[in-house]
């Protein structure tokens, strides 16, 4: 074999990528035993809601990261970002320039907004429009005379990013101890409506009340001119799909209100239609001061981001004549702000909030619930098309393995083996597919999902782990 045909076998240049990989490209949330037991795997291509790489097809029931709303491959995506670039490449949002397809981006969004919020500044990912979203909130409070209102409060379970400030707010302690960060008293974290885990004799509607609560304690505890917001995802996506009670959204808008604190609804998993509503604030009936978008708004097509705040409080932040020191150099990008603007016309042509709503996200739930009857399974929540199917020892009682036993990895990895993407999240596997995705697909996934759960029960029988 000559050295030029040698270059071109594809086993060849496979493995010179995955060398190239392993050696100088640091993965985000990634065990580095995983990347020396076996190469990363090499994903090539994507159409609809199946993802390719290495001789697999897999059925992407995690919409990447929950992201992909619209499904992989869209010629008409393809075609906006080429001729959005052919027109105007890049050009910044600083210093009061703007560009068609921002201008024309903030104005449709606004459309479909919960009425009130009404101001859009464009970031790239969800973490930058969370941290957007808390140097607003800190800026609106001291424009207001209220310098002291600096604490955030968030909950158990929760994530909201991988920026420093974010990451103080998520659940996630390892995430602030493995870099040593300190938020000098000004988060305070309470438990989450997860009525499943942490819900004890409590029936769900009185835990919902119960978990939102406990945020007015802590409220009091601290003094409501020490708190600046409550941060809060409509549902915990990444630990778990964390679903709260009907009792819960209301009882904390209303805690928020009585208190003059400020709600912050981060919406990057939940928004633009994932629950059957534009916004999961319609789905649990309750309004935030200000808003998070980012996954859905391009479908994963382009990162583009969303803080999303009130007339009431951009009218203040921007009051005074001082600059609005903040913002990065591809806010508004041209080209991802007309893929976002394309995404918004596929997902209202093909009136896919409504297939969430009523067509596919009910049949999604119907067939999902049946992994209730598995012995491993003690729950399976869903809204839209999101669910959480909560692991369990024992469905009585509803205790946990613990986590160090990486359940959710073992059943992910045999669902993987069937030729589904499920996510583990510690106990629990999330589940969040395409808006497109076809009852047979829907089918397909349940019955490797059941698979994969008798998979690995069998292992954990045949290693004396079960009963
Ligand atoms: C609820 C929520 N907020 C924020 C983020 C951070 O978004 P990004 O990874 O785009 O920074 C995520 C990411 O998964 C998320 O699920």
């Amino acid at each position: 074999m000559n050295k030029t045909s040698k270059m071109d076998d594809p086993a060849v240049t496979m493995a010179r990528l995955q060398a190239l990989d392993r050696r100088y490209h640091l993965h985000p949330f990634t065990d580095p035993q995983a990347l020396v037991q076996a190469p990363p795997f090499l994903m090539e291509t994507a159409e609809g809601c199946y993802v390719s790489g290495q001789g697999i097809r897999l059925l992407d029931a995690m919409a990447g990261l929950g992201c992909v709303n619209i499904g992989y491959g869209r010629k008409e995506m393809v075609e906006t970002a080429a001729s959005a670039m052919e027109q105007l490449s890049y050009y910044h949002s600083f210093a009061a320039v703007t560009n068609p397809a921002a201008a024309a981006l903030a104005g449709k969004l606004v459309s479909l907004m919960p009425e009130g919020l009404n101001r859009v500044f464009f970031a790239n990912s969800g973490s930058e429009a969370n941290e957007t979203l808390i140097k607003l909130a800190l800026m609106y409070w001291r424009r207001k005379g209220k310098p002291k209102k600096r604490v955030f409060i968030t909950r158990d379970y929760s994530y909201h990013g991988s920026t420093i400030a974010t990451s103080l707010l998520g659940g996630n302690d390892e995430m602030i101890a493995d870099y040593g960060l300190d938020a000098h008293g000004e988060v305070a974290r309470v438990v989450a409506p997860f009525w499943y885990r942490d819900g004890g004799d409590m029936d769900a509607e009185t835990f919902g009340l119960h978990a939102a609560r406990a945020i007015e304690q802590k409220i009091v505890e601290l003094g409501a001119d020490k708190v600046a917001a409550v941060i809060a995802e409509p549902i915990q996506g990444t630990l778990g799909a964390v679903m709260p009670p009907d009792s819960y959204w209301p009882e904390v808008e209303r805690i928020c209100r009585r208190h003059n604190v400020l709600l912050i609804a981060d919406e990057v998993v939940t928004g633009l239609g994932r629950t059957g509503a534009w916004f999961a604030q319609q789905t649990y009936g309750f309004k935030a001061d200000m808003m998070a978008l980012a996954k859905g708004l391009s479908s994963g097509y382009f990162p583009i981001s969303a803080a999303v705040i009130s007339d009431e409080i951009a009218d203040v932040v921007t009051a005074e004549s001082a600059i609005m020191n903040h913002g990065f150099t591809t806010s508004a990008h041209p080209v991802g702000c007309a893929v976002a603007l394309k995404n918004l016309d596929i997902l209202e042509r093909e009136n896919l909030v409504d297939r969430v709503a009523n067509d596919i996200g009910p049949y999604f739930a119907t067939r999902l619930v049946e992994l209730e009857k598995h012995p491993l399974v003690g729950e399976v929540r869903v809204r839209g098309l999101i669910a959480g199917i909560e692991l369990t020892r024992n469905k009585q009682t509803r205790e946990q393995y613990p986590v160090n036993f990486n359940l959710g990895g073992h059943v992910g990895h045999a669902a993987m083996i069937r030729g589904v993407i499920a996510r583990p999240a510690g106990n629990a596997i999330v589940l969040c597919p395409p808006f497109i995705i076809k009852r047979g697909e829907v089918d397909y996934m349940v019955a490797s999902m059941m698979d994969a759960l008798n998979d690995t029960l069998a292992l954990m029988k045949q290693q004396g782990i079960w009963p």
